[in-house]
């Protein structure tokens, strides 16, 4: 039997930061600064991310490329890495991302990879925790609650599990 089914998610969207939990302005604040510190010499895609973990602490990362291009790592990975090297068990909440393009930070909202969204995705398991995705522009900022939404029907430990009970 055909059975259709649907996978749809709600996310809110601000025309400016001020409109912003003042946490989140603060951490998107940090997003925005660490994209000075990104190493983009191939895209002059500058990235940041800003981290606010559990006990409220902000970690941040930034994009690092690579004369072999597959080598560089974008900021979320970067900023998810140094908070679950440096601060074990205190679990990530929210994760802000802002670009630098040319000049200026980028008009729309920057929307993590496919690969972030894969990291991100563990990170809520293995947290049981979700990580509010708060996704910058100058134009617009999305905020959408569970991180995981991005990826639906998506891989992870469970799957790993499938035939072992
Ligand atoms: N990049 C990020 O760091 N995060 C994103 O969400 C999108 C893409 C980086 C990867 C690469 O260094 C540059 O931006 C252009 O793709």
């Amino acid at each position: 039997m055909k059975t259709n089914k649907n996978i749809s998610f709600t996310y809110k969207e601000f025309d400016s930061a001020e409109e912003l939990d003042p946490s989140d302005r603060e951490l998107l604040n940090s997003a925005k600064n660490v994209a000075a510190n990104a190493y983009a010499p191939y895209s002059g895609f500058h990235v940041g991310a800003a981290l606010r973990l559990e006990s409220g602490k902000i970690v941040t990362g930034t994009n690092v490329e690579n004369a072999a291009f597959p080598s560089g790592i974008c900021a979320e990975r970067t900023a998810l890495a140094n908070a679950s090297s440096n601060y074990p068990g205190d679990r990530p909440v929210a994760l802000a991302i802002a670009a630098v393009s040319g000049k200026d930070h980028t008009k729309e909202p920057v929307s993590p990879c496919g690969n972030c969204r894969q990291v991100i995705a563990e990170e809520e398991y293995r947290n049981g925790k979700p990580v509010r995705l708060i996704l910058g522009g100058k134009k617009k900022i999305r905020v959408i609650e569970n991180g995981g939404d991005l990826l639906p029907l998506q891989f992870n430990s469970d799957s790993l599990k499938v035939n072992s009970h």
